[in-house]
């Protein structure tokens, strides 16, 4: 049996139609075309899929929607403002901190959870937080030197 509820996503709310067994990945990617947001493993194991609920990094494929009703959800296509990319955007391009670019949405949610929280970490801090965000590409090198830099050029603010 259907169920109508409503989705706040990247300050928009959205009125869907969902089974109550759908997760908040499916949700995003298949009813909302959100599809920023990426299904790796879709067992909570790859980070792919991450999401922002209230300020926090969530797996969004082991979260069904019904229970992210009621909180602010951001997703990759919600970080940019006015057509700017944000700062952590900024500094994996400007790093190379990519190659195929499958966990990078992820990778940057996640980024942004750990930079809210503690706006000049330390390498060993963000290696810790980021080590549910697996990448197949990069090594992570690139990856982690961005988040640092992203940290410097927003000056400790976000
Ligand atoms: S797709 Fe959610 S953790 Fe892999
Ligand atoms: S850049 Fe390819 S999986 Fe991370």
């Amino acid at each position: 049996m259907k169920q109508a509820i409503a989705l706040t996503v990247n300050g928009d709310v959205y009125e869907v139609l969902i089974s109550p067994n759908q997760t908040l990945l499916e949700v995003l990617r298949d009813k909302l075309g959100l599809t920023g947001t990426k299904k790796g493993c879709d067992l909570g194991a790859c980070g792919a899929c991450s999401v922002l609920l209230d300020g926090e990094a969530y797996l969004s494929c082991l979260m069904l929607a019904v229970d992210a009703v009621g909180k602010e959800i951001v997703t990759i296509e919600g970080l940019s403002e006015g057509g700017d990319l944000h700062p952590i955007q900024k500094s994996f391009v400007e790093l190379g901190g990519l190659q195929c670019g499958f966990c990078t949405p992820g990778i940057v949610m996640t980024a942004k959870a750990i930079l809210d929280e503690e706006p000049q970490p330390t390498e060993e801090s963000v290696k810790k937080k980021m080590a549910g965000n697996l990448c197949r590409c990069t090594g992570y090198k690139k990856v982690i030197e961005s988040v640092m830099s992203a940290s410097g050029r927003m000056g400790g603010k976000q």
